[in-house]
């Protein structure tokens, strides 16, 4: 059954003190990821993210930069908005902590907790002195205990923190320690991990301090109008975003569908770094101003690269910008979802993106797509073929319940079981057999009907993930492009004799940069070896090379030939046409080594029996040791481009 509870899902707002890092893009691709995945469940989803610009530090990295401080929050935070366009991640509203609507949302908050009794029946904001050491970059106060000696040095950012005395206004978050404990406990707040509940639990079984909530020193914020020469601490204004960006203010149409509603369900993102502000400052604060707290958070691991903390300062930053712009976005939206277990920390390798890319996306996924569209377009003229048995089980529920569950590893994990299956059906049902014999015409339209209606559900399945490839194979499929919904999964949408679309591809491999030294590799003209004087063959002339017909194909299936050590059977595709080849490269290369690898084929040569089997074609490779070394191309080339 459709669950009919409205969806928000908000990312923490990003400092705009820097360019955004990859921490910002994991968090942010998967909300936009799991908004996708809750869409096509049914649900109405709203997803926010945006920009916290206030405070200190933002105002120092201004005046550092020679800017002035409202120019430099504009540019970055367009940065910001460039790179999620960049990654396809569609938010509903982007919101910026200097936007009006923001600033009037909280000065509306802060006007109700003024007025605020706490459970105790005392006020919960008061005027009190703090004095203690403050860190500009965490825009917190620090226990001493906390700090790094000697130089009282912030454990986080090894920069010192500053000793402060202010009068200030407080929040009474000691008064909230057994409500707090409560919504935890009872579930109506969920936070997961586990572990990072207990966490939670911890820090309130050992005693919650009241928090000052204005700041004197501080200038570029929103000043507290009881007080106009404090502004509002900047983790009470960046807070607020959740609702201001709903337009609390004003009590508007969002914000009563999305949030203040019983039957919404008001979900954050956030980092392990900022637990404590969201599960205990925030509903807190909340609760006290008589508006709903969330009632679910999410904690993502930590992305570590090469087993480093991620720093400028040791230059291991990577830079999702410089990957957009490599590989486009769903490689990397695919990546980081599939390579980590979300809410645990992680590590980057770029050895492991190419690996991942190159056999998930390149060979599993692109070559299902290439051939399933590449067999109807040959045997049945590009059209839709008549719809017969359902015999594929693709099962979507688990698959969406590992999205809801925000496990995006194991809902990949799944949905790349159905394409394998998919990949050696065909291998196992030989469909270029079937298409030979007049009496197998149903059953081939079955099998390729089925096939079609495969690779359907699965671009359904990974577009909250990927949603720039599964729009490129709806539109390979003839569909419309547009956000899939509930109504899409039922097996069997596609209409008999509807035509497919261009093939196009999907993910061409990535070829390994050449990594030979300079030093090590033979000087262009010198023999293979040395002493040796290199062979002069007979020359012929070019009108005889042109009768040797040389095409690129990829090969899409590989099985060994019963008995024989050497040979193996391929099923190449040569663009217009599928065929099979027998090769004598099975020392060297494993089958399911073969399938994706585009070779060169001589295509023209008379078709002839091996050990019985018919090979139409021969594959080129080279012969080093005895080993066979197979000729490949050092870009993409699609398959049947000429080779001359
Ligand atoms: N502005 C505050 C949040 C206010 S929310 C009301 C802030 N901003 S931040 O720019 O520092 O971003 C913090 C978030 O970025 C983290 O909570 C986390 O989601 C993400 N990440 C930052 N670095 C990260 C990694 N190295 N790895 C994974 N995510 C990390 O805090």
């Amino acid at each position: 059954m459709t669950d009919r509870r409205t969806f928000f899902l908000s990312t923490p707002i990003y400092y705009v003190n820097d360019v955004p890092h990859v921490g910002h893009a994991y968090t942010t691709i998967a909300a936009d990821t799991l908004t996708r995945a809750r869409r096509l469940q049914g649900r109405d989803a709203f997803f926010l993210t945006g920009t916290d610009e206030h405070g200190q530090n933002i105002e120092r990295t201004a005046r550092e930069k020679g800017v002035p401080t409202q120019q430099y929050c504009d540019e970055i935070a367009a940065v910001f908005r460039r790179l999620w366009e960049r990654l396809d991640v569609r938010y509903d509203r982007f919101i910026r902590t200097t936007d009006d609507l923001h600033v009037r949302g909280v000065l509306k908050l802060w006007g109700r907790l003024i007025e605020a009794k706490c459970p105790d029946g005392r006020a919960a904001i008061y005027k009190g002195t703090y004095a203690g050491w403050y860190c500009p970059r965490c825009e917190e106060f620090k226990d001493e205990d906390e700090l790094k000696q000697p130089g009282n040095l912030c454990a986080i950012h090894e920069r010192p923190a500053e000793w402060t005395e202010e009068q200030n206004f407080f929040f009474r978050l000691s008064a909230y320690e057994g409500w707090l404990k409560e919504e935890i406990v009872s579930g109506r707040l969920r936070i997961d991990p586990d572990a990072r509940r207990n966490e939670v639990l911890g820090i309130i079984d050992q005693g919650l301090k009241d928090f000052s909530v204005s700041r004197a020193r501080v200038k570029w914020g929103i000043p507290v109008p009881q007080q106009p020469d404090h502004v509002l601490y900047v983790w009470f204004d960046a807070l607020a975003n959740y609702v201001t960006a709903l337009d609390y203010a004003a009590d508007g149409a969002l914000y009563k569908k999305y949030w203040d509603s019983a039957t919404a369900e008001r979900f954050h993102l956030i980092g392990k770094d900022i637990l404590r502000f969201h599960c205990l400052y925030w509903p807190a604060l909340l609760q006290a101003a008589g508006v709903p707290p969330p009632n679910r958070e999410f904690v993502q691991g930590w992305i570590t690269k090469e087993g480093r903390k991620l720093s400028k300062t040791t230059g291991n930053v990577i830079d999702p910008e410089a990957l957009v712009e490599r590989y486009g976005p769903d490689p990397v939206r695919y990546f980081l979802l599939r390579e980590s277990t979300y809410g645990q920390d992680w590590d980057f390798t770029d050895a492991a993106f190419v690996g991942r890319y190159n056999s998930d996306l390149a060979n599993d996924l692109g070559n299902l797509v290439s051939r399933a569209l590449t067999m109807v377009q040959r045997y049945r003229d590009g059209k839709v073929p008549p719809r017969g048995a359902h015999i594929v089980t693709l099962e979507s529920d688990p698959i969406l319940a590992s999205y809801e569950a925000l496990d995006f590893a194991g809902a990949l994990i799944q949905v790349w079981a159905a394409v394998t299956r998919l990949n050696q059906r065909i291998v196992a049902n030989a469909p270029w057999e079937m298409a030979k014999d007049p009496h197998q015409t149903t059953r081939l339209d079955t099998f390729l009907y089925d096939l079609l209606e495969g690779v359907r559900l699965i671009s359904l399945l990974v577009h909250p993930v990927m949603p720039r490839a599964a729009g490129r194979i709806f539109r390979m499929l003839g569909l419309p492009e547009r956000d899939p919904g509930p109504e899409d999964l039922a097996w069997g949408r596609l209409e008999p004799g509807a035509p497919l679309g261009a093939i196009e591809p999907l993910f061409p491999r990535i070829e390994k940069e050449k990594t030979v030294p300079e030093s090590d590799a033979p000087p262009p003209s010198a023999p293979a070896t040395p002493g040796t004087p290199p062979p002069v063959p007979d020359r012929i002339d070019i009108a005889d090379f042109a009768k040797i017909e040389l095409r690129a194909a990829v090969v899409i299936a590989a099985e060994k030939l019963a008995g024989s050590k050497k040979l193996v059977k391929l099923q190449v595709d040569l663009g217009h046409e599928q065929r099979q080849v027998v090769a004598g490269i099975a020392e060297s290369y494993a089958p399911e080594a073969l399938v994706g690898k585009k070779v060169v084929i001589v295509a023209n040569l008379k078709p002839a029996k091996l050990m019985g089997v018919e090979s139409n074609g021969m594959v080129l490779a080279a012969s080093v040791d005895n080993k066979a070394v197979l000729c490949t191309f050092d870009a993409d080339v699609p398959p049947g481009a000429k080779v001359k």
